[in-house]
């Protein structure tokens, strides 16, 4: 029996079968009763069969005639084979009713012979489409292409040595037959180009390549995936139709390349699947460098089988839709040279890269390299303070400076990821990485050769020097020496230029390759392996620098700091600086900070810096001494509430503050007994902790309460027991709760509730509520306790203490975070009678809290809040963020609603309007791709599904307006 080979077959449409022969051959051949569904494909017939109840019986699958019946048992066994090798990889097996054949075979209209099966329908739906594809879905898609191919290579059998187009060892005569039919000449030239240079760097590997059988199609359209709970994962495959004996590594340049086609698909995006699968199956060396070239040639084959399936198969809507996707995969496939992803490839799975270059014979500047001064313009170069990293002028502005300060030349680090080069709101990573280094010298210094090398460039503002040790490009304010020319062959030390003013110098390892100036850090271990320092070219020594290894860092982290303390992200970026409402990673990634309630003033506030360092100079010591700033910040403060709260305590946290409220309350009732909100969360000491309900902040909450904390219902006007209107309810079930527990002899000594529900998501408690709540608890002798830990200090934009929107003056108030901008402050106002009931339990002391420094950060807060009027920019800010987020509502279904006021939000996301199924997988997904977006967001709320929008009160109306657009981008393209 012939089996099929590409280039001699004629070309053959897809059979044309429609549904209801479909539902015949189903009946007749394999004696099966089912409606038949035309599903895609770009060669077979293949068609859903569902019962009368509706449910997927199989894939009727007609094969095009141009394959053998051994070809189609071979995929079969090979199917069948792979459920066996690997456990927990689903797949698509032929079915076979009792009865019938395993493969039918029937005439077509034409008296052709067709093969037809019945194939299991596996549930869970494909990654098809262009939606984003997250890390952890791309890796799921390389172990199962790892596991596939682990399975099939004992895997053998007559009917897998076909000539396919599809197999890449035939890639480049493949893209030479069809390119013709890509009538955009601009895009064929293209395509054919970039196939012969990627073939050539895979022929030379080719013998070293093993051989085996493979799937050859393990892609986004040919996997089905698990249930959304788990985060739809692929893990099952179907369409076993290209299985040939080939390559393993073109097994994963497949699956590698149909994540290319994807939102956010770029080039590093294939990294997780990649390292999957070698984790999996481990590549040879030879293997990973043939991978990247093999993408392209994936590419490449792609689009010219694309244009050739739809100019012969015009009607066949699955062909002609894809090429569009095809032609992004080819273009993100070589948007960076194949050398560059090597080397990023390399990096990626710890394969060491190639050998340093040779030294410079002769010095390229003549300088005293003592008399050089290096610029640092890392992030955590002290130059970068105060936003000095956002003037496009910084670079040149801290050379001359350094100039004056008496430096012959300033020069940059190779390498360095330059704060200066980072761009806030940006939703892809900027270029900060140099590939070369700026030189500033005091007065105009020679440029001499530093090998012996040909001229190939000599312009106005650039020489560029190749030799055996590589290229040296100078570019920028030069005079280049009237005898150079381009072409010329010149000796070490000979004389190049003059250098008058700033230039760029590059060392490039590799003339063919052009490397840009700055190169994303994503791709930077790929540019940099072609590049060299410039630094020793001035007779400094090689500087490596270094983007602050997060992952390291990490790793180290979980060592010596208790793991039970929370963190944001799995995979987190290393974050050591921060300005405004914008904070900068190491490798100087900006990320718009939408969760810092803590930071009302912004990061890096300069103002507050200077007075917390002068402050540090001249005394830190605790309140038992007598000093201004403890006496002017309890007046400030007291000032602030309403009559009679006159009287402050200053502690260090929201969790002491809450402490000790609760204990002024026992102290001045006598009691012990304390009513809280159900499902809040008031802090991590043993009573705050206590009083805590909430089982995002502890799972154990509700089981682990002492038997002296009582609970009233969570006042949830959007998902608890009463709604809407109906959540006026709260308020009197509350009151009988607290009548009872006085009925029953335990009479609470307070209520403590926040004033507006955070754990909720931001949420105002309903109308009138707290005024009943704190009127009961009153009437039996205790006392109401409001915690502004989070809500208070103007951040609800209408109210500096959020208890002002419900009316009502409490007994005792708690505030912290904000009241210190991030430094440990938190305090107790109350009322003088109840501040000196405290004397019962012995007298109060708190080392830090009150000290000097404390009461100046507080002070300065107060200020700076006022001087920036940031509650009313809260206000403003809110407001606009609700109107959209708000018409962002009425074009995304899983937006819930929007909780909050002022820069107290929350956007709560549900899978179902009606039945309000929190989504929460869905929420923790759309944190991780807004981060890849720039932004930090992050879940809250016992069920998680609440995105928490809490920014530093300083937030632009340009940074509220590109966190909404990114949110609206990733509602829209996936997460
Ligand atoms: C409402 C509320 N109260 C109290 C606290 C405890 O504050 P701290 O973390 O400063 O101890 C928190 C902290 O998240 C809080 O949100």
């Amino acid at each position: 029996m012939t089996l099929f080979d590409f280039f001699q077959a004629e070309e053959l449409p897809v059979p044309a079968i429609t549904p209801t022969q479909a539902r015949d051959i189903a009946r007749n051949h394999f004696g099966v009763e089912a409606e038949a569904t035309a599903l895609g494909s770009q060669q077979d017939a293949n068609f859903l069969l569902t019962g009368t109840d509706g449910k997927p019986i199989g894939v009727l699958k007609i094969a095009n005639p141009v394959f053998s019946r051994i070809e189609l048992e071979a995929q079969d066994a090979a199917a069948a084979y792979i459920t066996q090798a690997e456990a927990g990889v689903r797949t698509a097996t032929n079915v076979r009713p009792t009865g019938f054949p395993a493969i039918a075979e029937l005439r077509s209209e034409d008296g052709a012979v067709l093969y037809a099966r019945i194939i299991t329908h596996l549930a869970g739906g494909t990654m098809s489409g262009g939606q984003y594809v997250t890390p952890a879905r791309a890796a799921a898609l390389g172990r199962l292409a790892g596991r596939t191919c682990r399975a099939l290579a004992d895997f053998d059998h007559p009917g897998v040595d076909r000539v396919l187009q599809w197999d890449l060892r035939h890639a480049l005569r493949t893209v030479e037959v069809l390119a013709p039919h890509v009538s955009d000449p601009h895009r064929r030239d293209a395509v054919e180009a970039a196939a012969a240079a990627a073939w050539q760097v895979v022929a030379d590997l080719a013998d070293d390549l093993p051989v085996q059988v493979i799937h050859g199609d393990i892609t986004d359209d040919n996997v089905v995936c698990s249930p959304p709970d788990t985060g739809r994962m692929p893990d099952g495959i179907i369409d076993l139709g290209d299985l040939t004996r080939s390559w393993p590594v073109a097994e994963l340049a497949v699956a590698a390349s149909s994540v290319l086609r994807h939102e956010g698909g770029e080039p590093v995006a294939t990294l997780p699947l990649i390292e999957e699968f070698n984790a999996v199956r481990p590549l040879s060396p030879a293997e990973v460098e043939a991978l990247w070239p093999l993408v392209v040639l994936r590419g490449a084959v792609l689009v010219v089988s694309g244009n050739h399936q739809a100019s012969i198969d015009a009607e066949n809507e699955y062909a002609t839709g894809s090429l569009d996707f095809e032609w992004r995969i080819f273009e993100r496939a070589t948007a960076v040279p194949t050398e560059v992803m090597t080397a990023v490839i390399r990096d990626a799975l710890g394969v060491a890269h190639p050998a340093d270059p040779v030294a410079a014979e002769s010095p390229l500047l003549s300088l005293d390299p003592r008399t050089v001064t290096r610029l640092d313009l890392s992030l955590e170069s002290d130059a970068m303070d105060s936003g000095t990293w956002l003037d496009p002028a910084c670079e040149a502005n801290l050379a001359a400076e350094a100039i004056a300060a008496g430096a012959a030349a300033v020069i940059t680090t190779f390498g360095q990821p330059r704060a200066s080069r980072s761009a806030t709101l940006s939703p892809v990573s900027p270029a900060t990485i140099s590939t070369g280094v700026d030189l500033w010298p005091a007065a105009p210094v020679a440029l001499t050769a530093p090998w012996e090398g040909v001229i190939e460039a000599a312009t106005a503002d650039t020489v560029t020097l190749t030799g055996a040790p590589g290229t040296v490009e100078v570019r920028g304010a030069l005079g280049v020496d009237d005898a150079v020319r381009s072409g010329q062959t010149v000796a070490a030390g000979a004389t190049l230029a003059t250098a008058d003013g700033h230039v760029w110098i590059q060392w490039l390892r590799r003339p063919d390759v052009a490397v840009p100036d700055f190169v994303r850090p994503e791709y930077s271990a790929g540019w940099l392996s072609l590049a060299a320092d410039p630094g020793p070219l001035v007779g400094l020594e090689p500087v490596a620098a270094s983007s602050g290894d997060s992952e390291a860092l990490w790793r180290r982290r979980a060592e010596s700091f208790a793991t039970v303390q929370e963190h944001y992200y799995d995979n987190p970026p290393r974050i050591e600086r921060g300005w405004r409402e914008h904070m900068l990673s190491t490798e100087g990634r900006s990320y718009l900070d939408m969760v810092n309630n803590v930071a009302i003033l912004g990061h890096g506030h300069p103002v507050l810096a200077d007075a917390v360092a002068r402050q540090w100079r001249r005394l830190n010591t605790n309140s038992r001494f007598n000093y201004a700033s403890v006496v002017a910040l309890s007046e400030r403060l007291a000032a602030t509430l309403p009559d009679p709260l006159d009287t402050v305590f200053l502690v260090n946290s929201g969790s002491e503050a809450g402490d000790l409220a609760l204990r002024l309350a026992m102290a001045t009732t006598g009691r012990h007994d304390i009513v809280a909100v159900a499902e809040a969360y008031h802090g991590w000491t043993y009573a705050t902790d206590a009083v805590s309900t909430s089982v995002a902040d502890n799972p154990n909450a509700l089981e682990t309460r002492p038997s002296w904390i009582h609970t009233v219902p969570s006042p949830n006007a959007y998902r608890g027991r009463h709604r809407g209107l109906d959540a006026a309810n709260y308020a009197p079930e509350a009151v009988a709760i607290i009548e009872d527990l006085a009925a029953q002899g335990h009479p609470p000594a307070a209520f403590i509730c926040e004033p507006f529900y955070g754990n909720a998501g931001g949420m105002a408690l309903p109308d009138g509520y707290l005024r009943a709540v704190y009127a009961a608890v009153r009437a039996t002798g205790g006392l109401a306790i409001a915690d502004e830990v989070q809500v208070g200090y103007g951040r609800t934009g209408r109210w500096f203490w959020s208890f002002q929107q419900q009316g009502v003056v409490p007994d005792i108030v708690t505030v912290a975070k904000a009241m210190g901008n991030g430094q440990p402050l938190g305090a107790v106002i109350t009322t003088r009678a109840i501040a000196e009931k405290y004397r019962t339990q012995g007298y109060f002391f708190s080392s830090a809290g009150g000290s000097p420094v404390s009461c100046v950060v507080g002070l300065t807060v107060l200020d700076l809040l006022e001087r920036e009027g940031l509650q009313a920019n809260a206000l403003t800010i809110g407001d606009h963020l609700k109107a959209r987020i708000g018409e962002l509502a009425t074009r995304h279904p899983i937006i819930g609603t929007v909780h909050g006021s002022g820069l107290y939000m929350g956007v709560e996301l549900v899978r179902d309007r009606t039945t309000l199924e929190p989504a929460a997988v869905e929420t923790a997904a759309i944190c991780e791709r807004m981060r890849e977006l720039g932004v930090i967001v992050q879940p809250t709320g016992d069920r998680q599904n609440v995105l928490k929008v809490k920014p530093p009160m300083c937030i632009t109306r340009e940074s509220a307006d590109f966190f909404v657009d990114m949110l609206d981008h990733v509602l829209t393209t996936g997460w």
